[in-house]
């Protein structure tokens, strides 16, 4: 038993977690990882990044990325593809140069068809575009709002539903669990595809929670039927939930809440049809990105960084 195999006895299609090929020569990492009862999903961490995979104009590079893909077969896993048109992690180049519209209409249909075509047939699902939008619910003024306005969405979806009509394509974004304005941009998203006539499949919640600041069962199954009743399947698709003070992190109080957030996260899930799976980014403490970049926070992840199990982690299995 493990999370994967007690999750799809209770419904549901996954349980995964990301990781990445800085983390494959850690043995005891490893082989908690590649258990298919535990973690049936496996999402790249950072080796399907623009500037992982395209790190110089026309230039692709996919061996890390492949190697994900290799162990998951070989570990009996699937695999969730992240991510195709995002503001963070592009390469030098992108910034370089002196977009016109059709020049960077091309560049994301090239980066698209590619990227896309070299994965066809690994990847359950594609982010195909990541944190599009601002806290207030408008669009975050990046690159590809700047130059193309709103329809780099309907561009980008295109352009992926032609690479691979097989993969679930997905709008992924955090904070919509907590920000009714952003939620709300996110429905708009949604609504702006379906009427153009583009096909979008889904909404991946990052569900990146704090201890006692995540919302309850109710308020997340609430934010999920608000996509769901427009067709889409939804997933929390990067949670963790971080301690806002690391030095109190391991008292009994912080611990059991840390569970009681875990189980709203995973119960919400669990409550509504059409969320189909959760990954956790990682599963332990040891490679969690939240210290790196939320300075004083973390021990976010279901086992600590010596692969102990926390409350967490026993609190969410008996809710399967
Ligand atoms: C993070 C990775 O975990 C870090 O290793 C990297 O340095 C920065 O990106 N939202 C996303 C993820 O969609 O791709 C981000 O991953 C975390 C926030």
């Amino acid at each position: 038993q493990g999370l994967h195999s007690l999750f799809v006895a209770s419904g549901k299609l996954f349980f995964g977690t990301a990781t990445d090929v800085n983390n494959v020569n850690d043995a005891p990492y490893q082989a908690i990882l590649n258990n298919p009862n535990e973690f049936g999903m496996i999402v790249p961490e950072n080796s399907q990044k623009w500037e992982a995979v395209q790190p110089t104009e026309a230039k692709f590079t996919f061996a890390n990325a492949d190697s994900l893909v290799t162990r998951a077969k070989a570990a009996g896993q699937q695999f969730r593809c992240h991510t195709l048109t995002w503001h963070s992690q592009l390469p030098p180049f992108i910034s370089a140069t002196a977009w016109t519209r059709a020049t960077l209409t091309a560049a994301l249909e090239t980066h698209i068809a590619n990227v896309m075509g070299h994965f066809k047939g690994s990847c359950y699902s594609w982010d195909v575009v990541n944190e599009a939008l601002a806290e207030d619910g408008t669009f975050r003024e990046d690159v590809f709002l700047q130059v193309l306005g709103t329809d780099y969405l309907a561009i980008s979806f295109r352009a992926a539903a032609k690479a691979d009509p097989a993969t679930k394509l997905y709008y992924n974004d955090f904070n919509l669990e907590t920000t009714k304005a952003k939620a709300d941009g996110a429905v708009g998203i949604v609504q702006l595809l379906q009427k153009a006539g583009v096909r979008i499949d889904g909404v991946g919640f990052q569900a990146h929670f704090t201890v006692g600041g995540t919302p309850s069962q109710k308020s997340l199954v609430a934010t999920l039927e608000k996509f769901t009743s427009l067709g889409m399947d939804v997933s929390w698709s990067e949670l963790d939930i971080a301690h806002k003070n690391m030095s109190t992190a391991t008292s009994a109080s912080a611990l059991s809440q840390q569970a009681s957030d875990y189980v709203a996260a995973v119960g919400a899930c669990l409550a509504v049809p059409k969320c189909v799976g959760i990954t956790v980014w990682q599963f332990t403490d040891k490679y969690s990105w939240i210290p790196n970049t939320f300075p004083g926070m973390g021990d976010a992840c279901l086992y600590t960084a010596n692969y102990t199990k926390k409350p967490a982690y026993f609190a969410v299995a008996s809710l399967l």
